[in-house]
């Protein structure tokens, strides 16, 4: 059967979608149009539910009615692409669907034209499917169908909009950025993109709007956001792409706090558009203090802190390290065999491991006490005492133990996550994570590298340190973690000329290199620029909790794989030999 063109329906139109109609509707003539989720045949009558963005309605076709429209409905198969003239009827009884918005009702067809057929789909519409992910990702616009990748996709296009809605309700600009530019640090590779007109040169893809958004402050513009794109060749992990969507902001004459005012009710804003209710203000902690109590710089607040007792056993904490009581709530009595496991996990990390506080208690009763007192770890409760089990490393040797200390805290909570079940994807604890440190030290290169990136300030009171003691610097910067993600990072910045080359300075960058790598920015500064910070939050982790998923990719209309492909277009992909010639580009070793 020949489709045929919507200008053949002629002024009909379509009049509802499939979602809406109810028994309140009933007796309406209606055109629906929308995909064949599914026919079922009973002889004389056919059902065939009719899918949309909105949902599915019920579409029956009885051939004594019309028989042409009736082998028309004969020939639809699934995905096939329908439109329906026909009356909104009520269900019998029997007949009712309450899983179903429109279940009440079902339209009785008068006519059907088939407007596209289609072929077999790879896999079915459902909310579950049984395939890999890369057929999945090849055949992404039938994926992207799904119930659940529906709602994902309409989901962001809802906490985009509050986005504006809400930073333009407080003064912000949108304004845009280049994507051909020069290098910003933020401290993964380029991608880069070579110059027909001047060969040998190269734009590099923005890692971050950084700089210009720097540089639209010194313009005087106040207050800035973009929803944007970033582009950056690392690793990638189920929270990381090569290229990932922030929103991007800065303004000028804020203090820390300030900046927090105007991202607390865009979360606020953002819970309530995805169905939650978050109160601000958030908690704020030291990255000092989460780095000792969690372990980590992005603590998971919904499971309890961990807690150092090298003051109670001071026979355990030998090394002078810490010695630190992890206790995680309703596990029940771990098996030998879980308590191998884990105190495995922790050695591989460097910790020594006490997992049996049984026989901690025969050896320490008194001390022992109080450690459950201090934890509050009771008896159906996990209770891991870890200290360092080799020499100092690092440093901030103290924080090498917490580290190691806070994977096998969150290792442990996985484990047992079905006993205790605290690790609940809908308890959004959101936490304001201050002071991290001004640099990290760099093993390979055996330098220090600016810890956020290197136009961020340093706390007043550490000036004086910047040389003298670099690892105990702290900067004016922040992160919003959110259940143990790291969800954005912002700081404070340099506004002065003379403060950033001190800065560099201390990362062991020359006058001369850091001209050469940002002068434009360094111009900049000598300009009139006024004191400004701001902060990015990653829009596509913000979307995948608060879509219930694990992975960015499940929120990512066409995503790529961990290797960096794009399995549907199969890029990147080789270009002909001409476009490289243009280009001035010749390879050493020809790729594939
Ligand atoms: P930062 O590099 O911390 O800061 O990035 C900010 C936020 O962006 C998200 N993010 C990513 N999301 C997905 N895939 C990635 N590869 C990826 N990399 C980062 C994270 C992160 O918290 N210019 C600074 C911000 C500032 O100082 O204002 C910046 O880009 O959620």
């Amino acid at each position: 059967m020949e489709p045929v063109s919507l200008d053949f329906l002629g002024e009909l139109r379509r009049t509802h979608t499939c979602g809406v109609l109810r028994a309140a509707d009933e007796g309406k003539t209606v055109v629906l149009m929308g995909w064949v989720h599914r026919r079922r045949d009973h002889g004389g009558v056919i059902f065939v539910d009719l899918r949309d963005r909105d949902g599915i309605t019920q579409v029956v076709v009885h051939e004594d009615v019309d028989p042409a429209v009736h082998s028309r409905a004969e020939a639809v198969r699934p995905e096939y692409v329908i439109a329906v003239e026909g009356q909104v009827a009520p269900r019998g009884p029997a007949a009712l669907n309450p899983n179903l918005a429109t279940g009440q009702i079902e339209v009785v067809a008068s006519k059907i034209w088939i407007l596209n057929e289609s072929r077999t789909p790879p896999f079915p519409m459902e909310e579950q499917v049984d395939v890999s992910e890369d057929v999945r990702l090849k055949y992404r616009y039938v994926d992207l169908r799904r119930p659940h990748m529906q709602r994902n996709i309409i989901l962001r296009s809802k906490i985009t909009f509050a986005v504006r809605e809400s930073l333009n309700a407080q003064g912000f600009l949108e304004i845009e950025t280049p994507f051909m530019t020069r290098s910003t640090p933020e401290g993964a590779r380029d991608y880069l993109v070579p110059s027909r007109v001047q060969p040998g040169s190269f734009y590099a893809l923005p890692q971050s709007p950084q700089i210009f958004k720097q540089l639209l402050m010194v313009a005087g513009f106040e207050k800035y956001f973009q929803i944007v794109r970033c582009f950056r060749d690392e690793d990638l992990r189920a929270d990381r792409q090569p290229e990932f969507t922030q929103i991007d902001l800065e303004m000028s004459f804020p203090q820390q706090e300030r900046i927090f005012e105007v991202i607390e009710p865009l979360m606020e804003r953002v819970c309530e558009v995805a169905g939650y209710k978050v109160s601000a203000p958030f908690p704020r902690m030291t990255y000092a203090q989460a780095i000792e109590s969690y372990g980590s710089d992005k603590p998971d607040r919904r499971i309890p802190p961990m807690h150092g007792v090298a003051d109670l056993l001071p026979e355990l904490a030998h090394t002078g390290l810490p010695l630190v009581a992890i206790c995680i709530p309703g596990t029940g009595v771990p098996t030998r065999k879980e308590r191998d496991e884990f105190k495995a996990f922790g050695q591989e990390r460097g910790l020594r491991v006490y997992d049996d506080p049984k026989r901690l208690e025969r050896d320490f009763p008194g001390a022992m006490g109080q450690v459950r007192e201090r934890t509050g770890a009771g008896e159906n409760d996990l209770l891991v005492l870890a200290t360092w089990g080799g020499e100092p490393k690092g440093h901030r040797p103290e924080e090498t133990v917490y580290l190691a200390c806070g994977q096998l805290r969150l290792h442990c909570a996985q484990k047992f996550n079905d006993r205790h079940k605290l690790l609940d994807p809908k308890n959004f604890q959101f936490l304001w994570v201050v002071d991290f440190p001004m640099f990290e030290w760099d093993e390979e290169d055996n330098r220090w590298n600016a810890a956020h990136h290197p136009f961020t300030s340093v706390h007043d009171e550490d000036l004086e340190k910047l040389t003298a003691d670099p690892a105990r610097c702290r900067a004016k910067s922040y992160d919003l973690v959110l259940n143990g993600v790291e969800l954005g990072s912002g700081s404070i910045r340099i506004h002065r000329r003379d403060v950033q080359s001190k800065v560099f300075a201390a990362l062991g960058m020359s006058d001369e290199e850091a001209r050469r790598r940002f002068f434009w920015l360094l111009d900049g500064l000598e300009y009139g620029a006024p004191p400004h910070g701001g902060i990015a939050l990653g829009l596509d982790r913000l979307v995948m909790i608060l879509a219930g998923e694990t992975s960015i990719r499940d929120v990512i209309p066409f995503p790529k794989t961990a290797r960096g492909t794009d399995l549907m277009c199969d890029a990147p992909a080789p270009v002909p030999e001409r476009q490289l010639k243009e280009l001035g580009i010749a390879f050493r070793s020809p790729g594939k």
